[in-house]
């Protein structure tokens, strides 16, 4: 069995563009500037932007932290998207999710500029990575394929069951994970909440990709000898001797399923730090392509 590092990869790809980005230093060039939206105060959203910032330090990029009160309304955050739209410095940014009740999230992921959404949310954006265009691909599945790469796991006519439709996640990895070209070819099962059965499923898989968000969910016995788990769930379960409170679990039970698997992603340090190295390597492709516009 071997381990998927997302800590060491995520490492490895900051370490790549912090090369990039002192080439660009040495010949002069802006660096590229990400910016992150945050509504409100949810503990996981503001964890992950603040990793989001800190890694943009570590690389050299620029960062602004546009951190709004949850009282703000959906006109407000429109208006400053349109800001950060306009605004020739900024190269990309994303609006963390979820957003507050009153605010409409699609009417927000349409209003951001194409050629500065780095999360790939926005529908033109989704559209050309479902018809194989070059765009920006979403960071937690682009970090998924990165992963798959660097370990050279074979996907080549494999059976990858995706368990979870999120826009952001599973919907879209099933889309990738079919396309032509390594990693993908794959045939695709997606599941989700309405799947009958999904043990049937899961225990046909050749690779699991579960973002479903329920705490040790996947069991050994619902999945079969030599399979490879990519494990997406990132939930905080209560738990008071933990100085914080809370412990992270994933979607699946590490113990019992590593035993079986072939290769797997620990929670936390799998696809977690991966999302943020995406994000940074979308950061860097937006600054190129601002150049050339
Ligand atoms: N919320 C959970 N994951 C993400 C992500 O990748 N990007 C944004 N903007 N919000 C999220």
């Amino acid at each position: 069995m071997t381990i998927l590092d997302g800590k060491k990869i995520s490492n490895d790809i900051k370490d790549e563009i912090t090369v990039e980005v002192q080439k660009m230093k040495d010949k002069g060039e802006k660096v590229p500037h990400l910016a992150a939206v945050l509504v409100g105060n949810d503990g996981a959203s503001l964890t992950y932007v603040g990793s989001k910032v800190r890694s943009c330090e570590r690389v050299g990029f620029k960062s602004t932290l546009v951190h709004l009160p949850d009282t703000t309304s959906e006109e407000e955050l429109l208006l400053k998207i349109e800001e950060l739209n306009n605004d020739d410095d900024i190269d990309g940014f994303i609006v963390q999710l979820p957003l507050p009740p009153q605010i409409n999230s699609e009417r927000v992921l349409l209003a951001v500029d194409p050629g500065k959404d780095v999360d790939g949310f926005h529908p033109e954006n989704f559209g050309k990575m479902a018809m194989d265009m070059n765009t920006f691909i979403p960071a937690t599945p682009s970090g998924i394929l990165e992963l798959l790469e660097r370990y050279k796991v074979e996907t080549e006519g494999k059976h990858t069951v995706v368990i979870g439709r999120s826009h952001i996640v599973g919907r879209p990895m099933s889309i990738l994970m079919s396309r032509k070209g390594y990693p993908g070819n794959s045939t695709v099962t997606l599941t989700h909440s309405r799947t009958k059965d999904i043990s049937k499923i899961t225990a046909q898989a050749d690779i699991i990709i579960s973002a479903l968000g329920i705490p040790e969910f996947l069991k050994a016995e619902m999945v079969k000898e030599g399979v490879v788990i990519i494990d997406v769930g990132i939930t905080r379960v209560p738990d008071e001797s933990h100085p914080k409170g809370y412990v992270i679990k994933g979607d699946v039970d590490f113990e019992n399923v590593s035993k079986k698997a072939s290769f797997i992603t620990p929670v936390p340090g799998g696809v977690g730090p991966m999302t943020i190295a995406m994000l940074l390597k979308n950061t860097l492709l937006a600054r190129r392509q601002q150049k050339k516009n």
